[in-house]
């Protein structure tokens, strides 16, 4: 009876929840957008939740009637004063929280981040710090809509395998059972960021790559908890089920799990052969077909596990490594790092990046073919090419390469990216990387401000056959004679093909 009541109890705080995808939006960047860029961009990405490092009043301003959820953070330099003094956890809550609600609609404040193993010296008053947030939030009565938490390493989590054995640090139960007990009566959730790139890296070779992905195992190399029976087919879950274990174990059973940092970096050191696109691509893609089908983990099937990607950007001036400037999904310009495989994943991130792709010349192919496809696109094809003249953003770099990809991209884009319509005689090939550079933004590519470009305006002109077409389209190598030959040919063979 007991345990049916513990079960049922854990299904009321979140079986009826849907889990969501929300970015972290962190702001290291020597060039970082203004907020109504970076709203702009969370907009177009169709992304409804967001978590900050701080409370940044400008940032909440551009939130304000957008309806994102937001989850602010009182940054871990303030906890010391916030911990010792409810009259100054009172003053930040009026001037952070209170001056922006309702119109941003601010759902959680993370207290600091990852503090006992980041500066562990404020641990002893972090649960305070988190009682004096949540008190000055009920004296506004803003308690139910506003959860109060504090995101915490895995690394606090010890013998993480198998999950049924897995515990809290007990150097840390002085903080950890007050503080589970606070976010059991609050109605919060655990907060947990959780890198399963970071437990491949340690782990030298244990953990299979595939694993630390989430890509089909076979059954034999699939982990298999011995005390439970309970089947891991990834690091993710294992490393939640290591957490729901652990607060069971302090007789914690019903506080969700909200994972507030997860990620994995496209770039990195030489050192850092994992931190590839492909890699990143593959774990961000299946974490958020896993977090919104609801899938929820072996220990709690269908219990939402709501999952802050890390990060939005890539941000520029973090020191260390290559991979610490590499874990975002979008450049400066909100131009994507990477296309995100995510057909059949709901909404998010819906529009770029579901079958986001681009038409470009091939590598290597020949100048002399290029230049008659060029001709071709920007002539009988009706690209309008007027982006390539000199002075106009595509025109640098002036070469055919470059001018030809921008012209069979924007014809592709027009023809609805239709089957055979990336060809040009063998010498355009299809690309998922954005060839868009500085201001030269190519056609179905998501601009500085998150705005998709069309592919669909015509040329200018009448519908007369390469005519018109000013000489900055020419290249040095062949006579006009040949050009104008191949170019005969070419719009013969291209019309056979397009027709
Ligand atoms: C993104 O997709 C949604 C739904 O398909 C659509 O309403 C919206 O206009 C799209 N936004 C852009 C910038 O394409
Ligand atoms: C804020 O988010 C909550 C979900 O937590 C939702 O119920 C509410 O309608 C939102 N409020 C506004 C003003 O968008
Ligand atoms: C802290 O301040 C709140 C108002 O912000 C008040 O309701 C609460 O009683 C205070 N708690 C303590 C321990 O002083
Ligand atoms: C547990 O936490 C203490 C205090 O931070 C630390 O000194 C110790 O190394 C941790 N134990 C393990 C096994 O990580
Ligand atoms: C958890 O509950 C068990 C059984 O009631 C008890 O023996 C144990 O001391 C409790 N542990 C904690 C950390 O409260
Ligand atoms: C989605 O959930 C169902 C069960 O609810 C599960 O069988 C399926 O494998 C899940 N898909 C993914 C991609 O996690
Ligand atoms: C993406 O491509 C797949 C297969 O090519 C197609 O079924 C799906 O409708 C496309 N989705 C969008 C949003 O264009
Ligand atoms: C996009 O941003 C640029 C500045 O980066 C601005 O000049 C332009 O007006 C913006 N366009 C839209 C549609 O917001
Ligand atoms: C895209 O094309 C449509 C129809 O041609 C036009 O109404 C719309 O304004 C264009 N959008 C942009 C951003 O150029
Ligand atoms: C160009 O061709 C289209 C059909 O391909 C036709 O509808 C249009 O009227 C033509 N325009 C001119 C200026 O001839």
């Amino acid at each position: 009876m007991a345990i049916f009541l513990l079960f049922l109890l854990v299904w009321a705080v979140s079986g009826d929840e849907e889990a969501f995808i929300g970015v972290n939006i962190g702001t290291d960047l020597s060039d970082m957008p203004s907020p109504t860029q970076v709203v702009a961009l969370l907009e177009s990405q169709n992304v409804r939740h967001v978590r900050l490092y701080d409370a940044d009043r400008a940032m909440l301003l551009a939130l304000a009637n957008t309806g994102i959820q937001v989850t602010v953070s009182v940054p871990n330099e303030l906890l010391l004063g916030i911990g010792q003094s409810n009259a100054t956890a009172a003053n930040w809550v009026a001037r952070n929280i209170i001056s922006h609600v309702p119109a941003t609609n601010i759902t959680a404040i993370a207290v600091g981040s990852e503090v006992l193993t980041a500066l562990p010296n404020a641990a002893p008053v972090l649960v305070s710090a988190l009682k004096f947030i949540h008190s000055a939030l009920v004296a506004s009565n803003l308690d139910s809509q506003i959860k109060v938490s504090t995101p915490h390493s895995s690394s606090i989590i010890l013998d993480s395998f198998p999950p049924s054995q897995a515990f809290f640090n007990r150097s840390w139960d002085p903080v950890m059972v007050p503080l589970l007990k606070f976010l059991q009566s609050t109605g919060s959730y655990l907060m947990l960021n959780v890198y399963p790139y970071y437990d491949y890296m340690q782990s030298n070779g244990v953990i299979p790559l595939d694993y630390a992905l989430f890509r089909p195992l076979p059954p034999n190399k699939e982990a298999v908890d011995a005390n439970t029976l309970l089947h891991y087919t990834n690091v993710f879950d294992a490393i939640v089920d290591a957490s729901y274990f652990s607060m069971s174990y302090l007789n914690i059973t019903n506080v969700p799990i909200v994972v507030t940092e997860s990620g994995w970096p496209s770039k990195g050191d030489s050192s850092e052969t994992d931190a590839t696109v492909d890699n990143a691509n593959t774990y961000n893609s299946n974490l958020i077909k896993h977090v919104i089908n609801n899938t929820g983990t072996p220990k709690h099937p269908g219990i939402a596990v709501s999952t802050y990607i890390y990060e939005l950007y890539n941000e520029d001036l973090v020191p260390g490594p290559a991979t610490e400037q590499n874990w975002g999904l979008f450049d400066a310009n909100g131009v994507p790092v990477y296309i995100l495989h995510l057909t059949g994943a709901g909404t998010v991130f819906a529009n770029d990046t579901t079958n986001q792709t681009f038409c470009v010349a091939k590598e290597g192919a020949d100048p002399k073919m290029l230049q008659a496809a060029l001709d071709w696109a920007c002539g009988p094809g009706k690209v309008d090419c007027s982006p390539l003249l000199q002075g106009r953003p595509c025109y640098e770099p002036d070469n055919v390469v470059s001018h030809s990809s921008y012209a069979f991209n924007a014809y592709f884009q027009r023809m609805g990216k239709s089957i055979g319509t990336c060809d040009f005689k063998g010498v355009a090939t299809i690309t998922t990387t954005d060839p868009s550079h500085g201001s030269c933004v190519f056609p179905g590519s998501f601009g500085k401000n998150g705005t998709i470009t069309n592919g669909t305006s015509l040329a200018p002109s009448s519908n007369d056959t390469n005519s018109g077409y000013p000489p900055q389209y020419f290249y040095g190598s062949g006579s006009l004679t040949t050009s104008v030959i191949i170019i005969g040919i070419c719009v013969f063979h291209m019309a056979t093909v397009f027709l």
